[in-house]
């Protein structure tokens, strides 16, 4: 029978750290077991994991095989389909994906979102209400950056707005609802930000306001799924997140994101991202920015 536990070195080089050597037990996923998880990881949240991903995909599932007492990930696989709650699902997405943000991320498409879009929305709303998502928005930083935003705005006049905010990972929207942040998070931030939109705990913590929670509604959302919504969106970030999926899998969700923004809306997508020509009808505005016609 293949063995399953190899002795591996964790941790920085034994040069670097002579006294911090440790060594665990660490389930090694044999290349059969890894292509059966990878496939099944892409088919229900898009996420495409070459095989050069095989460690970080052990060190970010071993605690779930060690907690469970699996030996084998064939174990865990078989548990993983036998599951009908759709708990292990939800372990399985919590670690697997990759949540790394930060609020005023990509601080340009914040400047043209209040130099040019913000006016441009606010002259076409009519009194109506502007629908912005922030699909993917693991922590709440891109959401929270959001509002904002759009707060600093509203100082030059009134404008109904409202703000869904959707990301797979359960654990990642927990923090969102949260809204607390340590120090280096609100680092990169202006101090009028700080001062206006935050809180600080007795922790030393950064606290969202409830007037910005309040402009934020936080959901569980897998983008492979069917779009749950009534009404069209007037601005949609999807930053940094088709950048784990291969090209099938973002041409069918641009072409959703399409369906589901109003004419003349904006796509923000990440900065080292691009839509290609023909792929859909966005009209490109600016690296990044995308319009639709
Ligand atoms: C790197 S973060 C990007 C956060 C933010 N948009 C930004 O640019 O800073 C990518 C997020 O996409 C989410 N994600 C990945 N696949 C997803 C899917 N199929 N449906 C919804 N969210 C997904 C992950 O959970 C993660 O929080």
């Amino acid at each position: 029978m293949h063995c399953h536990w190899k002795l591996n070195l964790c941790g920085r080089s034994a040069a670097a750290n002579p006294i911090s050597w440790w060594y665990y037990a660490m389930i090694s996923i044999t290349e059969k077991e890894f292509t059966q998880l990878s496939r099944m990881i892409e088919k229900s949240f898009g996420i495409y994991l070459k095989i050069e991903k095989k460690s970080l995909v052990m060190s970010r599932l071993q605690n779930i095989l060690l907690e469970k007492g699996f030996k084998s990930y064939s174990q865990y696989y078989q548990y993983l389909i036998n599951d009908k709650t759709g708990a292990a699902q939800v372990e399985l997405v919590n670690r697997i994906t990759t949540n790394h943000t930060f609020f005023l991320r990509e601080k340009e498409h914040f400047d043209y979102f209040s130099g040019t879009v913000l006016p441009d929305l606010k002259r076409n709303a009519k009194g109506g209400t502007v629908r912005i998502w922030s699909a993917g928005c693991s922590t709440g930083e891109e959401p929270y950056t959001l509002a904002m935003v759009i707060k600093d705005y509203l100082k030059e006049g009134g404008l109904n707005y409202r703000i869904l905010a959707t990301d797979i990972s359960k654990k990642a929207l927990s923090k969102a609802v949260l809204g607390v942040y340590p120090d280096e998070s609100v680092s990169n931030i202006p101090l009028m930000w700080k001062m206006n939109y935050f809180t600080k705990t007795a922790e030393g913590l950064y606290k969202v306001s409830d007037e910005i929670k309040s402009a934020v509604l936080f959901r569980r959302l897998n983008l492979m799924d069917e779009f749950p919504f009534k009404r069209k969106f007037h601005t949609i970030f999807c930053r940094n997140v088709m950048i784990y999926f291969r090209s099938d899998t973002r041409a069918r969700l641009l072409k959703k994101i399409y369906d589901v923004l109003e004419d003349g809306g904006y796509l923000f997508i990440g900065k080292s991202e691009s839509i290609l020509k023909n792929e859909t009808g966005f009209k490109h505005v600016l690296p990044s920015v995308y319009r639709k016609d």
